[in-house]
């Protein structure tokens, strides 16, 4: 089945072009990473798949529907974790709360949700932490809040915005297998913006290597080629040497 389809995907601001010439066709369930330099248009991106942003010119649909205009139905079934620094950290909410907000849209149609909220929270190990103000949680755990939000919705599909930057080592392995076998068991579509995505390889996922423009597209060890990289993030190549320039953050 059809599920992203982006052709030629152009987004303006103020005339401003952060992104264009991005077309991509991934058949339903696909596990998709997109990385590329800071600004390179990832979020900007990652927001239009989500709809919350319409496109300037091209077309993007998901699940066979144009995102901004369905973006009722789907916001039924696809989850979205925000990037932890667009974040307004003082949330007067309990993280039970946050984690839940989602499901107001969908009340009266499942019966199982108190039962998909502690699926979530247990996903991200955030159980002892239900009842604490979401203000007050560290910027690893906010980040644990807002994955297991997008999770209690994501039965279709997760767009998640640099989802693991700011959890340790040992939860992103466990977090990233729990998100793989969503995809490999569960049948969702994923797609993950990241810096790091050295976690991910062991699943060679698809990469949309991206600074703008499509830099490179197509599975992980075809794209993370010492060239495409260097066109990305401006690093270069000598004999044997490749100095790379690129950054993690929160
Ligand atoms: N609402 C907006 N209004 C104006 N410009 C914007 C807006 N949103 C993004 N931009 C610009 O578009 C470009 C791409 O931004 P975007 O946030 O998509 O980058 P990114 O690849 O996610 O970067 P980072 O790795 O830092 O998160 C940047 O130059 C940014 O300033
Ligand atoms: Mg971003």
């Amino acid at each position: 089945m059809s599920g992203l389809e982006l052709d030629s995907v152009e987004v303006r601001f103020d005339g401003y072009e952060a992104l264009s010439g991005v077309s991509l066709r991934l058949r339903d369930p696909f596990f998709l990473v997109i990385m590329g330099p800071n600004g390179a248009g990832k979020t900007t991106l990652l927001k239009s798949i989500a709809g919350l942003i319409r496109v300037s010119g091209g077309s993007i649909r998901v699940f066979g529907l144009d995102p901004f205009s369905h973006r009722s139905s789907l916001r039924l079934i696809v989850g979205y974790m925000p990037q932890i620094s667009e974040i307004n950290t003082d949330i007067p909410l309990k993280v039970i709360d946050v984690v839940a907000s989602p499901l107001r849209l969908i009340r009266d149609r499942r019966g199982d949700l108190a039962e998909r909220v502690y699926w979530a929270v247990r996903v991200v190990e955030l159980d002892e932490y239900l009842d604490k103000p979401f203000s007050s949680l560290s910027g690893g755990l906010r980040q644990r809040a807002l994955l297991a939000r997008a999770l209690v919705t994501g039965s279709r599909l997760l767009l998640l915005d640099e989802p693991l930057s700011m959890m340790d080592h040992a939860l992103r392995v466990r977090v990233l297998d729990t998100l793989f076998k969503l995809y490999r068991e569960g049948g969702v579509s994923i797609v993950i913006v990241s810096h790091d995505i050295s976690h991910c390889l062991r699943f060679d996922p698809y990469i949309l290597l991206l600074k703008r423009r499509p830099i490179a597209f197509g599975r992980s060890m075809e794209v993370l080629s010492l060239s495409n990289l260097s066109k990305a993030y401006g690093g270069f190549v000598s004999d044997r040497e490749f100095v790379f320039l690129g950054e993690e953050h929160g």
